[in-house]
């Protein structure tokens, strides 16, 4: 398009923000795709393939999601349910659920989620056979890397945060918020490397209790940050603009809730840049499998429920009542060259 033309289009302000994009205090980070109600499930493609990680789970298509009301809108947001009525088993099949995958996928940047509600058991039953998860990967899986920004399963209480990638990748936490402790640093494989979060409010019901809150992660060829602000922190309503109306600012968020960094003094070494790259987003829910199921027999709020993993999420479907994302809104942003 001419240049002239282009400019008698703009109005005055999106001539001031043009023009205080070029000043030294001009923010890091432009907006390339907003993700909401009225664009979500038009770029994002449900996943319905046999769960990789085994859950006792059947993933929908769109139109079967629509149809049992497992997908739509609730409170201006995105609704991505569960199926909590019908009782099942191995024979009729794992529990009704939805995975969806976003169309685009993306190489380094800031990644905000503004979700109000993630899932969770009625609480009588502790969140017990849930796997959760608002992740990103790449092609050719686990060469392109994997980031587990909220996920937990089973009775956990706060979020873990973890990295997959190929061989050679090892990193530190050092200038995570203190009480994030390191489980893993050799971030290879299925197992990967992953930060136990200890701040309440940042899994499950404390979350959604005190009304969810931003997931950020800043992405750089250095490093991979994960910052959760509650809803009443100070910086969330900056954070949840439909867009929000500046670009965030990551020098401003503080100590992250997971910082993964290489340290040569503590041997952490990973090359960010050629073990991440073009991932997708992804929210799912699904139950018992590699993690929940795995975890079952040790976790004393669960094994009391069921001897196994199946059993309890096949036989009481009410339990999953509230096992529903609703998220708000996701955006993404580009590094200003
Ligand atoms: C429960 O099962 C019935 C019978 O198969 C089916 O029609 C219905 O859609 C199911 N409900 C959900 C929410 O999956
Ligand atoms: C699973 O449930 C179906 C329908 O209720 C029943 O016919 C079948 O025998 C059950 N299978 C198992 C393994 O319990
Ligand atoms: C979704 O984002 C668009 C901008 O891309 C905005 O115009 C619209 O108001 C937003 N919708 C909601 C429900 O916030
Ligand atoms: C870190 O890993 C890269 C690539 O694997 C390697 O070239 C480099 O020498 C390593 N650096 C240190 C300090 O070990």
């Amino acid at each position: 398009m001419p240049k002239k033309r282009l400019l008698r289009q703009m109005s005055p302000t999106t001539l001031l923000t043009l023009l205080s994009l070029v000043t030294p205090t001009a923010a890091t980070y432009r907006l390339l795709d907003l993700y909401n109600s009225t664009n979500f499930f038009s770029s994002f493609t449900f996943f319905t393939s046999p769960d990789p990680t085994h859950g006792f789970v059947t993933y929908l298509s769109a139109t079967e999601a629509s149809a049992r009301a497992l997908a739509g809108y609730s409170q201006d947001g995105i609704y991505l349910g569960v199926d909590y009525t019908n009782v099942t088993n191995s024979t009729t099949g794992g529990r009704a659920s939805v995975r969806v995958t976003s169309q685009k996928s993306y190489t380094r940047g800031l990644l905000l989620a503004d979700i109000t509600h993630m899932p969770t058991t009625l609480e009588a039953y502790s969140g017990c056979g849930l796997w959760p998860a608002y992740w990103t990967f790449g092609p050719d899986w686990p060469n392109s890397g994997e980031i587990d920004i909220l996920e937990g399963v089973n009775s956990a209480d706060t979020n873990s945060v973890t990295l997959h990638t190929s061989k050679g990748c090892t990193i530190s936490n050092s200038g995570s918020l203190s009480g994030t402790t390191l489980v893993r640093a050799d971030c290879t494989g299925s197992e990967g490397c992953s930060q136990q979060t200890s701040l309440d409010g940042t899994y499950g019901r404390g979350f959604n209790d005190a009304g969810g809150g931003v997931y950020a992660v800043e992405w750089t060829e250095e490093f991979i940050k994960v910052w959760f602000f509650p809803r009443d922190h100070d910086l969330t309503p900056s954070l949840t603009g439909n867009p929000p109306e500046e670009a965030p600012d990551p020098e401003e968020f503080g100590t992250p809730l997971a910082a993964f960094v290489t340290d040569t003094s503590s041997s952490a070494n990973c090359s960010i840049e050629s073990h991440f790259k073009e991932h997708q987003i992804v929210f799912d829910t699904t139950f018992c499998g590699d993690w929940a199921g795995e975890a079952w027999g040790d976790d004393e709020a669960c094994s009391g429920l069921a001897e196994k993993c199946e059993d309890f999420v096949g036989e009481v479907p009410e339990a999953f009542e509230e096992a529903y994302w609703i998220v708000m809104s996701v955006s993404v942003w580009e590094k200003e060259e």
